[in-house]
């Protein structure tokens, strides 16, 4: 492990830096602005490659998956921070290519999948998972990890990524990390600091609300109506889904016979906030 990893910024930076690293290799995506989530993948990317093993954190703001009007410009930017972070969290590596080198400009193919896509975050982002699918397949042949780690903060995206490397047979496995948190039950994200001091202050209950949702319990409809009707009282809260989906299938679960998860998109002022927990099945 060492503390100041290496930043390598095109593809073939990338290619003469592996050639002499051992295996296992393990990739953790990112678009920087890291936190505490981000360190969580990093250290578990460090258990999973062992300490000989390579661990390399790719930070990339991806244009193709920022749909227009969205936060491309402004997503915030912190690289001298992201590298002590990714340091301290056991990274070897980091790859850093600015936008010319992830795209020539000028493709005609993407990667898109069709079914996981369309629900939830996809409706009110067209494209945006195209954008994921596309980048992450790219990363994928650059540096060709054995291990990648997700974080299940992004539910539907790791979903939609475990579907593209089954479907697409990526020799790569595919690790899961859960949700880091604030103390007061905020899921971490770079998209935090947009939040005014107010609206940071009324965040927590969305958590809240959901938490209190799957302890009362019932049906899935039943949860997402009683979490929906307690963030509805939030001040300021747009709600664009409050939904409970099977977990793999993403369709609208239906009883509590195999894993669901609840999951919300909510805009806080100018802010959108995804967050998602586990509806645990009930035996019969
Ligand atoms: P980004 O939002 O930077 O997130 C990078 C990874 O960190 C994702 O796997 C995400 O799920 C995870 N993550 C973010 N916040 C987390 C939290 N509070 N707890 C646990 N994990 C968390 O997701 C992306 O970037 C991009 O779409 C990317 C996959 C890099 C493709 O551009």
């Amino acid at each position: 492990m060492s503390a100041k990893p290496a930043v390598l910024r095109t593809a073939r930076a990338v290619g003469a830096w592996l050639a002499g690293r051992p295996k296992p290799v393990v990739l953790v995506p990112t678009m920087g602005a890291l936190h505490e989530g981000h360190a969580s993948l990093v250290r578990r990317a460090r258990k999973e490659a062992g300490p000989a093993g390579t661990v390399c954190v790719s930070i990339f703001v991806n244009p193709t998956q920022f749909g227009p009007g969205e936060d491309f410009d402004r997503y915030p930017r912190t690289f001298a921070a992201d590298v002590a972070l990714c340091g301290a969290s056991g990274a070897d590596a980091i790859f850093a290519p600015d936008t010319s080198g992830m795209y020539l400009g000028n493709e005609t193919t993407v990667v898109e999948e069709l079914r996981l896509s369309a629900p939830l975050c996809g409706r009110a982002r067209p494209g945006h998972f195209r954008g994921v699918c596309t980048v992450v397949a790219k990363l994928f042949n650059v540096i060709r990890p054995d291990v990648a780690v997700f974080g299940e903060k992004d539910w539907q995206q790791l979903a939609i990524i475990r579907r593209m490397v089954r479907d697409l047979r990526f020799p790569v496995r595919i690790v899961a990390c859960p949700t880091a948190r604030e103390p007061d039950g905020l899921a971490r994200s770079s998209r935090n600091t947009y939040l005014t001091p107010e609206e940071r202050k009324l965040a927590p209950r969305i958590h809240q609300a959901m938490k209190a949702a799957v302890a009362a319990g019932g049906s899935p409809r039943r949860i997402a109506a009683a979490a929906l009707e307690r963030i509805a009282t939030i001040p300021g809260a747009r709600v664009d889904y409050v939904q409970a989906v099977d977990s793999e299938t993403l369709e609208e679960a239906v009883d509590r016979s195999r894993p669901a998860r609840l999951a919300v998109a909510i805009v806080l002022g100018k802010t959108r906030l995804i967050d998602n927990i586990a509806i645990p099945p009930v035996r019969p």
